[in-house]
């Protein structure tokens, strides 16, 4: 398993010397594009070939490009670089991070669409991590009921997870992704590029659901992740390419979330809920989405042992895994009382019961299954131990 400090190397590049220049070479790898259905995911250079010939075949009214404070700088001028456009263009840019992503941020956005003349034949292109793509998804699909757009994501997170599948939405005060609507973008661009500008613990955060993939659908998958030593860009296209396979995969079969799709939520019913209270405390730090997962997929793992026949080896060679990579949280009394008070929120849940989504071995997945409170205690205590 890697470790913290070698996650992220800097095998991004190749340099050569010839006559005492340094030629820096970008080594991206060409993947297949996934057909999601109603809209296909493209990677890398052909992300703007396929761009570019959209927007000249559909003559939208205006464009407009959703950006937050950190993409506005690193990702934005690199993304115009490569696009040709023939409509108005305008920039819209939103504070980042998770505690904008709300309904008064969307509430800006709306009237700023407004105001700079949008119009139902406009296009909104989402240029962000999670935050920007979920929130810009469900301004889209709400405004004049519902205009185009496409989502390039740029964090690791947003690659393999928040940018593909539909799902749009904000939080309701601390809590996660409480309003939103399930609508498709008309397309998904993952260029690994962007990846340059963003942070080790980023890159683990978004790691968190490509290992999820692994726990949920593939266990050869899980495997490999856990035995890479360090990622380059090479390994890192690749395995990006597979975990965006195997969400699609899931998403195909049940898009709207009634049975299939709750597998991708191994982990989230307790890491939503550690992520909202980190949200909400004052004396705790904010956890990014995948340091909050890995806690809740240590835990969601051992309720996977106590019902649903995980072994005891798995189990551990799960708790080893996430540990190495994210370190050990320390939650105390109040701490747990106060997640557990806040999985009625969850929404998976129907008529009052708790429902989770665990696992019946490495790379298999059972759904709605309830647990008692007692037992999301010993798992915490495990989780310490
Ligand atoms: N992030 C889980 C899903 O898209 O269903």
């Amino acid at each position: 398993m890697f470790n913290q400090t070698n996650i992220f190397n800097t095998n991004y590049f190749i340099c050569k010397f010839v006559n005492n220049f340094i030629f820096i070479i970008q080594i991206q790898i060409n993947m297949k594009s996934i057909d999601a259905g109603a809209y296909s995911i493209y990677f890398n250079e052909l992300c703007y070939v396929e761009l570019n010939s959209f927007l000249e075949r559909s003559n939208f009214s205006k464009i407009f490009i959703l950006v937050d404070t950190n993409t506005h700088n690193h990702c934005l001028p690199n993304f115009l670089a490569n696009v040709s456009y023939s409509s108005e263009l305008e920039i819209i840019e939103m504070e980042a991070g998770e505690f904008n992503k709300n309904i008064d941020t969307c509430t800006q956005v709306w009237h700023t669409l407004s105001e700079l003349g949008a119009d139902r034949k406009s296009l909104l292109i989402n240029l962000g991590g999670g935050v920007v793509t979920d929130l810009g998804g469900f301004v889209a699909s709400t405004f004049r009921r519902g205009i185009s757009f496409i989502n390039v994501p740029t964090s690791l997170l947003a690659m393999v997870d928040a940018s593909v599948g539909g799902k749009t939405g904000v939080d309701l005060g601390s809590l996660k992704n409480q309003v939103g609507t399930i609508i498709f973008p008309v397309m998904v661009l993952i260029d690994t590029l962007f990846l340059k500008s963003i942070s080790k613990s980023e890159i683990r955060s978004g790691l968190a659901e490509m290992l999820k993939h692994g726990l949920i659908k593939d266990a050869e998958y899980w495997r490999r992740l856990c035995g890479l030593k360090s990622l380059n860009l090479c390994d890192l296209d690749h395995l990006i390419h597979e975990s965006v396979v195997i969400k699609n995969d899931v998403v195909k079969q049940d898009p709207n979330e009634h049975g299939e799709r709750k597998q991708l939520n191994f982990g989230h019913t307790l890491g939503h809920a550690i992520e909202s209270y980190f949200l909400s405390s004052e004396n705790k730090t904010t956890l990014l989405h995948g340091e909050a997962i890995a806690v809740g997929m240590v835990l969601e793992a051992y309720l996977s042992n106590k019902t649903c026949g995980l072994t005891n080896e798995e189990l551990s060679q799960i708790k080893k895994a996430f540990i190495n990579l994210y370190g050990l949280i320390k939650f105390n009394n109040k701490d747990k009382n106060s997640i557990i008070e806040l999985l009625i929120y969850d929404k998976k849940n129907s008529h009052g019961v708790i429902k989770f989504a665990l696992i019946e071995c490495i790379g298999k997945s059972k759904i709605d299954v309830i647990v008692n409170e007692d037992m999301i205690y010993e798992a915490f205590s495990y989780y310490d131990s």
